[in-house]
């Protein structure tokens, strides 16, 4: 891996980060405050921040990716003590903050999914177009692979997992191809099971079955959906009154959970408007800012493909 200052304009070959105007725009609300760019990556989004806020502001950078921590912190290095690079998940965003002696900040980023260095790099087995193991950890260290998804898991959890996680119509059939082809033959690399998947799938649907199958099991693998919604409560309770929350999403799974999030989140109080104080106990801790998402635009997605499907949604802590 190799270390890379970026080029003052976000970007990197690691990974280019989407909608940086839109986010800093609604992130940053005070110049000498404390930011946790939650999906630190390349450390794009992260250094358009640190470049946005005043000589104290700092940005505490999360992921669960040690790679991604080490091209980072390499990459911010010369923004020396505004910036640390912190190897922790959505669901230890607390605790990982705490070590650093911080239990309020001004203003958290979550941008979604996987980043292009991630899905590019065949030994990590993401891409289903890219020949490597059959693997999907975002974070090496955890226990569960693709592989031992697809090849212990029963026929029915497997088509619950596509149907599920991955909105797939053939979910039963593609289950039932892979036990019969396991049975055959352990299914070790990405091909193994890119070629079950066509073998099963007109010709037409190849690649829009391959995405949301290699999705589907990739969500199951990392946790996805349960570590967003962990990530979003640590998050809502680090945040100070007045204080962002920035959420990119890359598909309907996410984007639907963290506008349910918002809503659930948004003040409902039935108080008579003349008493002082909440106690219908629904007074909400959010004022959405985005009441649509944000889309990137034509120009963004043309020079950057991968903008295409991002969904930008922010909200406001309000005081208690
Ligand atoms: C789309 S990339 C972020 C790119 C980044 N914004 C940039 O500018 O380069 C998403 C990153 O989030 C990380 N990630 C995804 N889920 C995570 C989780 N539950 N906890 C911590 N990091 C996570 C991935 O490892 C990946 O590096």
């Amino acid at each position: 891996m190799t270390g890379r200052t970026g080029n003052g304009e976000g970007d990197s070959p690691y990974h280019r980060p989407v909608l940086v105007e839109e986010v800093v725009g609604l992130l940053v609300v005070e110049s000498g405050g404390v930011y946790v760019d939650a999906t630190l990556g390349g450390g794009g989004h992260a250094e358009a921040i640190l470049r946005s806020l005043g000589p104290q502001g700092r940005v505490v950078g999360v992921d669960r990716d040690p790679e991604a921590i080490a091209h980072a912190a390499d990459r911010l290095a010369a923004f020396r003590e505004r910036f640390t690079a912190v190897q922790a998940r959505f669901s230890e965003l607390r605790e990982a903050l705490a070590a650093q002696g911080i239990d309020s900040v001004s203003g958290i980023l979550f941008d979604l999914g996987v980043s292009s260095h991630q899905l590019d790099t065949p030994s990590r087995g993401f891409s289903f177009d890219r020949p490597g193991p059959l693997d999907f950890r975002m974070d090496s260290r955890s226990a569960l692979t693709a592989a031992d998804v697809v090849n212990t898991w029963s026929e029915r959890d497997l088509a619950e997992v596509l149907w599920k996680y991955g909105e797939e119509r053939r979910s039963r059939k593609i289950a039932r191809a892979i036990v019969t082809a396991r049975q055959r033959r352990r299914l070790e690399t990405t091909a193994d099971l890119a070629d079950v998947v066509r073998s099963v799938t007109p010709a037409p649907h190849r690649a829009k079955t391959l995405a949301r199958v290699f999705q589907a099991i990739r969500i199951v693998v990392n946790e996805e959906l349960d570590e967003l919604e962990k990530g979003l409560a640590a998050a809502l309770d680090l945040l100070k009154p007045g204080g962002r929350l920035v959420v990119i999403a890359y598909h309907s799974l996410e984007d639907r959970i963290v506008k349910q999030f918002f809503k659930r989140e948004e003040p409902h109080c039935i108080c008579p408007p003349e008493q002082p104080v909440c106690t219908c106990g629904r007074p909400g801790r959010l004022r959405i800012l985005t009441r649509k998402p944000v889309v990137a635009s034509d120009e963004e997605v043309r020079q950057n493909p991968r903008a295409r499907s991002a969904r930008l949604r922010a909200a406001e802590k309000l005081s208690a």
